[in-house]
């Protein structure tokens, strides 16, 4: 039978092409899993009728559908680091979900022909956690670090004809955690194949050694897997920028059992930086005469920076401070499922709140996250450990430390070296070793492990024991020192340490509710309520930590520090703190936005210091406080105007000036404490540098709720069967203020081009599941996450509740 015209030609097209194109083939494996919790002793057999088991798609969470309960993961703990002196039980740690035990993953696996030199690897992003991998039936690979990427090389185990079966049985122990940490294969499987010479998993190491407005030196290492007796073999690589255009090129022998140099100029090359994220590619051809063996990208960055005794950091040649924020790797009702438009939103906020840099706490990134800080522009201090040989929890990394930790620095390091977004490594998280006379010696040694695969980044790490760390000596052995809520220690710190410079690794841990405020409005220290929620006054903090006004102070008055990392940008599952012994609480009040993606009042502060090509003006509290009349409500306003005067009901409460006293809130916020509350509007004008009215905000009381508005994130979205839109569902008045009491439960019906994925409201005492598509709101919002699908449409959304008028939005999705 003739073919269709068509179809011809594209075959002969692709006879025509280089092999290339063919040679190496890299797979998600996404579908096709087949999931069970608890142990299958037979898990690993090909022969097994895995038929009942679930049917999954990878990247998967197997515990964030819950069900809550405060017995999950209970832990009697006395948390040191908090000061505890005795230990009681804590509900709530790890985020009361079903994730401690094992899950067993199946699949069959089709692989290409791979010819006689050919090879297949998997690479597992991560696997939460003792993953151990089978191939039809053979355990391959062991690798304990829930939150580390692997790789293994499966050709010797493959079957000769027909299928193969991959199965990972995945176990979680109790005790294990200070967090949710997520279970199952919650990061992407990759199948890698190649057919002869080619590069191995992270097998390019670029730098820039040399970098001016005028021309950059880029170097590129290159290891080259050859079959036995290959000879004669070529490095050729392009180097192109952002729009693909050849900016240099080379062609080199390739050395037999070593690592092949290239050397490149790139004239007058455009710097990466968070402002200017950006990307350059290596694109590397492995050549045997003019066969192409394999092909390779490398997306780098052109940048330089340096941290400098008594100069601090500069980048590009530009002094600047950390404008950072420390996050756990869950997405909220996501859970920890690694999700590339998931991220891209809460980088989105982080953004637009000014934010520059991203500290991986306590463990190693998504790669995807990496990828979209290079493209975004965010500095990333990547973070290894909670735990070194001392534990903190009873079945934490130290188990694994003496045998493990070269094998995963080296992971973590091989990985992420090439990201221009990677800017410093950590080596751990307060962990008790600095307490030890050894720790100063295991402090070096991971350092110098992470030297030798990166000379070209500093080491950090997140102290908190400040005497120990200069008795013992840690601080003085890490590159870049970083303290832990230290701000009232830099004066001295800074006397002692031979660097010149210090970096608040982990700074305020402020707590409070969004939308919730309490009185008196008044500093305190793990303050707790009946409700379990804390303060949007952002006055309460813990123990060992400040509210944000503190560390401000300290990084603007003294030189020598490098900025801060905000402990957290987003609030997580888990760590309840101050009501960690309190069920139902079980995620985070840290958190500048809640766990849903809802900005709390602390966003603004931040903001308005933050960013400052954006105007920020924003008005706290709510003003609908029916029986508070005649009563003092202060009124606090977050600008980046100097000066503002606040009316109520149209009468002056007198203007205030940002200032420099004792106390540290009268430089970074407006604050009008006596203001007595009455119904109507509270009203700010804001005045610039010159003294003239530039901008007012409002708050209203509100009345009765009335209906309920959706707004979304993203006026379109693509339909690619990932991308995601959040929709705020306001309960609001008739008049379209938000009822910042309203609790109602909200049903979302999604329909056409897309499908409910999650739910969440930010409460960290909420039970309520986040993949039932209906809650209840949480001071008057909660947001719905909505997925697109496959086919160019457009998503229906509609939300009802009892008594109120239904919200609707329409949402187009292309291709
Ligand atoms: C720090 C710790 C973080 C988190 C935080 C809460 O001590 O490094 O992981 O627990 O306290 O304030």
């Amino acid at each position: 039978m003739p073919l269709p015209k068509p179809l011809a030609a594209a075959l002969l097209l692709a006879a025509s092409l280089p092999a290339a194109a063919q040679t190496r083939q890299e797979t998600l494996l996404t579908s096709n899993w087949k999931f069970t919790k608890g142990d299958q002793p037979n898990g690993a057999k090909p022969e097994l009728n895995d038929a009942k088991w679930q049917t999954v798609r990878v990247p998967h969470d197997w515990a964030i559908s819950g069900p809550f309960d405060g017995k999950n993961d209970q832990q009697v703990v006395k948390i040191e680091q908090n000061g505890e002196k005795q230990a009681s039980l804590k509900s709530g740690r790890t985020g009361g979900l079903p994730f401690v035990g094992v899950g067993w993953y199946r699949r069959p696996l089709t692989v290409p022909a791979l010819g006689k030199d050919g090879r297949a690897v998997l690479l597992f992003d991560g696997a939460m956690s003792n993953a151990r991998v089978y191939l039809n039936g053979k355990e391959v690979m062991f690798w304990p670090y829930g939150y580390n990427s692997f790789s293994v090389d499966i050709t010797p185990y493959l079957q000769a004809k027909g299928a193969n079966t991959l199965a990972v049985r995945l176990e979680n122990q109790p005790e294990a955690s200070r967090w949710y940490p997520g279970a199952g294969l919650y990061r992407n499987v990759h199948l890698i194949t190649t057919l002869g010479a080619h590069v191995p998993v992270w097998g390019t190491y670029l730098t820039t050694p040399e970098v001016s407005a005028t021309s950059a030196t880029v170097k590129l290492r290159t290891k080259v897997d050859a079959p036995t007796g290959a000879t004669g073999l070529k490095l050729q690589t392009e180097l192109r920028d952002a729009a693909g255009a050849v900016v240099a090129r080379a062609t080199t022998d390739v050395v037999a059992g070593a690592e092949t140099e290239q050397s490149f100029t790139v004239a007058a090359p455009k710097l990466w930086s968070p402002e200017t994220p950006v990307l350059y590619s290596a694109e590397t051809k492995i050549l045997n005469g003019s066969t192409v063996q394999d092909t390779y990208r490398t997306p780098f960055g052109i940048r330089s920076f340096k941290f400098e005794k008594d100069k601090g950091f500069s980048l590009n040649g530009q002094p600047r401070k950390f404008k950072g924020v420390c996050n756990h790797h869950d997405l909220g009702p996501l859970g920890a499922a690694i999700n590339t438009a998931a991220l891209r939103h809460q980088l989105a906020i982080l953004k637009d709140m000014g934010c520059d840099a991203i500290r991986t706490s306590h463990n190693m990134p998504a790669p995807e996250l990496m990828q979209l800080c290079d493209e975004m522009g965010f500095m990333v201090m990547v973070e290894s450990f909670d735990e070194w040989k001392a534990p903190k929890v009873k079945n934490g990394y130290s188990q694994y430390f003496d045998q493990w930790v070269e094998k995963d620095l080296t992971n973590m390091v091989h990985r992420d070296r090439n990201h221009p977004s990677a800017i410093m490594w950590s080596i751990g998280n307060e962990v008790p070793d600095q307490s030890s006379p050894n720790g100063p010696a295991i402090a070096k040694r991971l350092q110098d492990i992470v030297h030798r695969e990166d000379p070209t980044r500093p080491v950090t790490m997140g102290m908190d024991r400040y005497d120990d760390d200069f008795k013992y000596g840690i601080a003085a052995v890490l590159d870049i020192p970083g303290f832990n809520y230290k701000p009232h220690r830099y004066a001295d710190a800074i006397t002692k340490l031979p660097q010149g410079f210090l970096l608040g690794s982990e700074t305020a841990s402020t707590v409070s509710s969004r939308g919730v405020y309490k009185f008196p409005a008044e500093l305190a220290k793990d303050k707790q309520y009946p409700d379990n929620q804390s303060s949007s006054y952002d006055l309460e903090a813990c123990r060992w930590s400040q509210i944000p006004d503190i560390e401000f102070a300290a990084q603007d008055d003294l030189p020598y520090t490098l900025g801060e990392f905000v402990w957290t940008g987003f609030d997580y599952l888990g760590e309840p703190t101050p009501y960690d012994e309190k069920w139902p609480s079980h995620s985070s009040y840290f958190g500048i936005i809640d766990l849903a993606g809802q900005p709390k009042d602390r966003y603004y502060l931040y903001r308005a210091r933050w960013n400052p090509t954006q105007p920020t003006l924003h008005l706290l509290p709510h003003w609908t406080w029916a029986g508070r009349e005649g009563q003092t409500t202060p009124v606090f306003c977050y600008t980046n105007y100097p000066s503002a005067e606040l009316f109520v009901n149209g009468k002056s409460q007198g203007r205030q000036t940002k200032s420099k006293t004792d106390n540290p809130q009268t430089r970074y916020r407006l604050e009008w404490p006596e203001v007595k509350y009455q119904p109507g509007t509270i009203k700010v004008v804001a005045y610039d540098a010159q003294g003239k009215a530039a901008a007012t905000e409002e708050v209203r009381t509100a009345g009765a709720p009335h209906h309920i508005k959706l707004v979304t994130d993203r006026p379109k979205l693509t339909a690619d069967g990932q991308d995601l839109a959040y929709i705020t569902a306001r309960v609001e008045d008739a008049q379209g203020t938000l009822c910042p009491d309203a609790t109602n439960e909200l049903r979302f019906v999604v329909s056409g081009g897309g499908s409910f994925r999650a739910i969440g409201n930010g409460d960290a005492t909420n039970l309520e599941a986040f993949q039932q598509p209906q809650m209840h709101a949480f001071q008057g919002q909660l947001v719905a996450i909505v997925q697109a699908g496959t086919a160019a449409s457009t998503v229906q959304v509609k939300a009802t509740a009892a008594g109120l008028k239904d919200g609707t939005l329409a949402l187009p999705t292309t291709k």
